[in-house]
């Protein structure tokens, strides 16, 4: 029989999971249980780059590996684990930070967006993140990384470098791509549409695990434009806040942009944004539910992530026991 392919992701517990997490990143990893062999994670060493509050990353860190669950991760059928409870993280990131030039670093878009972020805070793991996340990737020898459009660019610095190392030593790291779905990739903020949906503007950002009530309003107060007529068609450049609440629309009902431009012919924003407010709110519900029922079991919890500590490290340190050979480090 042949072998399942590798499928791996992670998102930081850095802030609460959202809406552009749950569209771009998680929901496309659900479904793929069958047919990959799939490692999931909680990237807490990543938050550290910007400083975090240690009690709320605890917490944080937990409810995500609830809503993992929640989402339909199953932990029977899924790796699913803390970074940091495998070290061989941190391990091959070192030395990957050898086999990454200053340069490659310095062109990445998220350091320059953190940097300009926190500037009073410009460290060298905010610099060095892509090589912790190339390490991420790499030591599961994964074919495929589910994430959305923005974390391309970090997925193609982990292909030059695995190019790199493999260059020198041989066939070490699988050559791993980026698997970025056409719908939902980039969601935007739902009160500044021009700028992704972040954590970092809560008023735009839909929250998994925020109440009805509040994803109803953020959904009412959405910017749209002050197009005469209301007309709901799809128009990334013109329209962006209408096209915006489109794609969510579409991501979460699976119609197509067409089915949705009849659906809501000449009823106007008013009966729009309201409509996909509902549509995210019974999408969210049962996830929402289901991970306050999880949360209510830590041990249950526990038992997962120690359970996925152990089957990810035992892929992990393989991994890394082939690149200490090869790099010349003595056995222990
Ligand atoms: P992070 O934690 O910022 O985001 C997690 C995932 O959510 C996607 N995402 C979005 N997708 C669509 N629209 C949005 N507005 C939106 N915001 C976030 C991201 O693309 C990502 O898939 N460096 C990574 C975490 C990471 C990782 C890894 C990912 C660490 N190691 C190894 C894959 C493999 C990050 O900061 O994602």
């Amino acid at each position: 029989m042949e072998e399942k392919k590798r499928m791996l992701s992670g998102i930081q517990p850095s802030g609460e999971l959202h809406l552009g997490n749950y569209l771009g990143a998680i929901k496309n990893w659900a479904d793929r249980v069958n047919d990959y062999e799939c490692y999931y994670f909680m990237a807490d060493l990543h938050t550290i780059t910007v400083r975090q509050d240690p009690a709320e990353l605890r917490k944080r860190t937990l409810t995500q590996l609830a809503l993992y669950i929640a989402c339909g991760l199953d932990p029977e059928k899924n790796t699913l684990f803390i970074q940091s409870h495998v070290p061989a993280h941190a391990q091959l990131a070192w030395i990957l930070n050898c086999y990454v030039m200053f340069g490659e670093l310095s062109r990445m878009t998220q350091f320059k967006d953190k940097s300009a972020k926190h500037s009073d805070n410009v460290n060298a793991g905010l610099f060095t993140y892509p090589a912790l996340m190339a390490a991420d990737i790499l030591l599961y020898q994964a074919d495929y990384v589910p994430v959305g459009e923005d974390q391309k660019q970090h997925v193609e610095i982990t292909r030059d470098i695995a190019n790199r190392f493999n260059g020198i030593y041989g066939n070490v790291f699988k050559m791993p791509e980026p698997l970025i779905s056409k719908i939902g990739a980039r969601i935007y903020c739902l009160a500044s549409p021009e700028s992704k949906m972040s954590k970092s503007a809560p008023g735009g950002c839909v929250f998994l695990m925020d109440k009805p009530e509040d994803i109803a309003r953020k959904f009412k107060r959405a910017v749209t434009d002050s197009e005469v007529g209301h007309c709901v068609y799809f128009d990334k450049e013109k329209k962006p806040g209408v096209s915006n609440l489109m794609n969510i629309y579409s991501s979460v009902t699976g119609k197509t942009f067409e089915e949705i431009e009849k659906e809501f012919d000449g009823k106007g924003y008013g009966v729009f944004k309201p409509a996909v407010g509902e549509a995210v709110i019974e999408s969210l519900r049962p996830i929402r539910e289901k991970a306050l029922e999880l949360l209510a079991d830590k041990s249950y919890l526990e038992n997962v992530y120690k359970e996925g500590a152990k089957k990810a490290s035992y892929i992990a340190e393989k991994t890394l026991a082939k690149v200490y050979k090869k790099v010349g480090f003595i056995p222990r």
